[in-house]
């Protein structure tokens, strides 16, 4: 059983959302000295402004070590499920994501976590499972990355297993499985509202295979829009294939200012004047290196948009252009985007006042 009071589980509204608010530099990798600082401080100003405007969620990114590059991007990071919570607490009718990498996390703490923060938010968490990737990350943590899919997906299929037993399953019970051997096992509080929505943003086959067999959102790239609707046609067939929906998102990121010039302006300041390139040709290869996040023939050819947005789609221009831009992802079948600014605060309230006032008049979005 599903949330119903999930701001993730209506129908017939593109779901916006934050990505990243809880990482130094956003989804940016620039050295401009405004860029985003990821405070506590910062985060519930953004999260309070969010929930005001009707935005549906918020999905951090679980990272251990930074970038490097003159900025270390990515190095300072709130944990993300005290992240959520603390979030839950302060916000109204916002979902909340927590990210976790099933390896670092034992599944019996995150099956209450998640149960506890969604008694906070009264049915508003959510989970991103991340099965693994960043080899460097994993040996700061002194865990060992399987190379193979096969063990990273395995492994990740039973911990989260185990979690949905602790949810749906009233007493206690023992789990005798391959990685965990658990003896009169039991949790509680449950779940608000049933399971809360799960993500997966798997873009390996393998992945792909687990993310449409247990979450509800999968996350896909939007670099060649033609791709990505093929690609969401598939997907929402294996999952139909294996007798559940999932819904397809994307992550974006946003420049919208009056005229196109004074966006373009901006964008050449933080990004073309600006970026910290030695952060981001780290991130590229380890994309290139230990992940499928984006297919590695488009990856070769969006250095830029690395940079720019952590690969995200640009929505570059005026709010006519953004709103554009926001159609024609859900044109190519995609169910939602996250968003992300180079300041979210001070950016958000420009793009609330201008762009969403056009997605609701366009039926994209219910008002509220
Ligand atoms: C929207 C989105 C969010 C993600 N969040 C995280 C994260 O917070 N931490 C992380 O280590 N990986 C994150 N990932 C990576 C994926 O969870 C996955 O590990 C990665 O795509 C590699 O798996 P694959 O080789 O099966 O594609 C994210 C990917 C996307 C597209």
């Amino acid at each position: 059983m599903t949330a119903p009071s999930n701001r993730m589980f209506r129908k017939n509204h593109f779901k916006l959302g934050t990505f990243s608010t809880n990482c130094s530099g956003g989804m940016t990798v620039t050295k401009i000295p405004e860029r985003w600082d990821a405070t506590w401080e910062s985060n519930l100003a953004i999260g309070r402004l969010l929930d005001d405007a009707g935005i549906d969620f918020m999905l951090p990114i679980a990272r251990w070590i930074g970038y490097g590059g003159e900025t270390n991007f990515h190095g300072y990071v709130l944990e993300t499920m005290t992240w959520a919570a603390a979030l839950l607490a302060s916000t109204q009718r916002i979902t909340v994501f927590a990210t976790i990498h099933a390896a670092a996390n034992h599944p019996v703490v995150v099956a209450k976590q998640i149960a506890t923060i969604d008694q906070v938010g009264r049915g508003r968490a959510g989970l991103n499972i991340v099965a693994g990737w960043n080899k460097p990350e994993y040996e700061a943590l002194g865990l060992t990355l399987p190379d193979d899919h096969e063990t990273r997906y395995a492994y990740a299929q039973e911990w989260f297993d185990v979690i949905r037993k602790l949810w749906d399953e009233p007493g206690r019970f023992d789990w005798k499985g391959h990685y965990w051997n658990l003896l009169d096992v039991h949790s509680d509080p449950k779940p608000f509202h049933g399971q809360p929505p799960i993500i997966n943003a798997a873009g390996s086959g393998l992945g792909r295979e687990f993310a449409t067999r247990n979450a509800d959102f999968l996350f896909t790239p939007a670099i060649d829009l033609a791709r990505t609707a093929e690609e969401v046609g598939e997907l929402k067939q294996q999952a139909s294939a294996a007798g559940r929906e999932v819904d397809v998102l994307t992550f974006s990121h946003v420049v919208c200012r009056p005229t196109e010039k004074e966006a373009r302006d901006y964008c050449d300041y933080f990004f073309g004047q600006n970026t910290d390139w030695a952060a981001t040709d780290n991130l590229v290869r380890l994309q290139f290196a230990h992940a499928q996040s984006f297919p590695h023939d488009l990856l070769a050819l969006i250095r830029d948009r690395m940079a720019m947005g952590h690969g995200g789609f640009p929505l570059i221009g005026t709010p006519e252009q953004v709103a554009d831009g926001i159609c024609q992802l859900h044109a190519a079948g995609l169910g939602g985007t996250t968003l992300s600014f180079v300041d979210y605060t001070k950016e958000f309230p420009y793009f609330r006042d201008n762009v969403l006032p056009i997605l609701e008049a366009r039926g994209l979005r219910q008002p509220g």
